[in-house]
């Protein structure tokens, strides 16, 4: 009596964590015992109403011991405490790519069974992570780095969702090594995203078709159909911009058609040639559509999705700008008039346009 009555102190560990609030323990967590031998403790000198020891010098060299002691746990505390913030505390969606890639990572060790496999895959996860660190590291150099950086982590983050997508459904190894071979190979294309875009002319359907293909374990998992009415034309493009661009809008209708609990939820694709000189390619869903202005929605940050960064379609026009192309979002009687049909009218209309060949309007 009475140390370690609540409410007392006798250690000042209150005092003591002043200055060192993260290393010092606080007196409401700790539960200890000091065992001291009567016989041979006769220096501590209880007080008259038996309420502690008198404060001599016996009582300070007590407290002082105590403290000692404690110190050392407390080192050793700090150096556990430091390494679980690490891995586990808030620092971590700072590094957003980092993580998920981790993630990735588990969710591979559980799903794969075979070492071998594991390996092979880790490879290129290992490869994404240092392209990404490649690339960071050069952005962070260059001025103005701030949004293509974000971009960066944008896609890969999506990218990885298609990874986890494809695992989930037990794809062969050779499918999965396939895909993450390529958006290795994507993530590479990023970097170009910085300098001038590779245009060439390309025939439009395999781009579309590869896009499809890209996310069909997505849209396989939320029972999403795809209605591909598109045929052959050339379009003023590079592969890489193409397919992300795509990509976003996939994210995007994924997310709001589950998001909406449509019943039958599907896309719909097809390449107009109503605008002259260009390649047009429509893209609807029939979720809920445009909740917020188009002039909006365009720029960077601009989102109402409860995780979203709003990079998406910022992405996207950027990159139908570089191009030489445009990004739009045609009204109900434009998309009729572009052949949209009646069940996507009332969702998400977002029309992609692109040069036929180099040099013309
Ligand atoms: N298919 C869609 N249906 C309904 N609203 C959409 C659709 N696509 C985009 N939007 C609206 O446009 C906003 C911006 O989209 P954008 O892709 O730029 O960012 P985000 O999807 O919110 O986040 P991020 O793509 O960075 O994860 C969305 O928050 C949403 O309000
Ligand atoms: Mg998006």
């Amino acid at each position: 009596m009475n140390y370690g009555e609540q409410g007392e102190d006798w250690l000042n560990l209150g005092g003591r964590r002043v200055n060192m609030p993260a290393k010092r323990v606080s007196n409401n967590i700790i539960l200890g015992a000091v065992f001291l031998d009567r016989e041979h403790s006769t220096d501590l000198v209880e007080k008259a109403n038996r309420e502690g020891f008198v404060e001599n010098e016996a009582f300070a060299e007590l407290v002082k011991a105590v403290l000692y002691a404690l110190d050392k746990v407390e080192t050793y505390r700090k150096t556990d405490k430091d390494l679980l913030r690490k891995h586990y505390g808030p620092q971590d969606t700072a590094q957003p790519v980092v993580t998920s890639i981790a993630e990735l990572r588990e969710f591979v060790g559980e799903k794969i069974k075979e070492a071998s496999t594991q390996e092979d895959i880790d490879r290129y996860l290992v490869r994404i992570e240092n392209e990404y660190e490649r690339i960071t590291e050069t952005l962070l150099k260059s001025a103005g780095a701030g949004l293509n950086l974000i971009v960066v982590i944008h896609q890969i983050e999506k990218i990885i969702k298609d990874i986890k997508a494809m695992l989930k459904k037990k794809v062969s190894f050779e499918e999965i090594e396939e895909r993450i071979k390529a958006l290795s190979a994507l993530v590479e294309g990023y970097s170009i995203l910085v300098k001038k875009s590779q245009k060439k002319a390309h025939g439009i359907k395999s781009l579309l078709d590869q896009s499809v293909a890209n996310v069909r374990f997505r849209l396989d998992d939320h029972h999403i159909k795809v209605l591909k009415d598109y045929s052959e034309y050339n379009a003023l493009c590079s592969e890489d911009h193409m397919i992300s661009a795509l990509m976003n809008l996939f994210d995007n209708s994924i997310w709001w058609l589950k998001y909406a609990k449509v019943e039958q939820p599907q896309i719909y694709m097809n390449v107009s040639k109503k605008i002259h000189g260009y390649t047009t390619v429509i893209f609807a869903d029939n979720g809920p559509g445009f909740t917020l202005s188009t002039d909006e929605i365009v720029k960077p940050f601009v989102t109402n999705k409860p995780d979203g960064m709003g990079i998406g379609l910022h992405l996207t026009q950027e990159i139908m700008k570089s191009l030489g192309g445009d990004l739009k979002f045609p009204n109900k009687s434009e998309a009729e008039d572009l052949n949209v049909p009646k069940g996507f009218l009332e969702g998400a209309i977002v029309a992609l346009s692109f040069k036929e060949k180099e040099g013309e309007k």
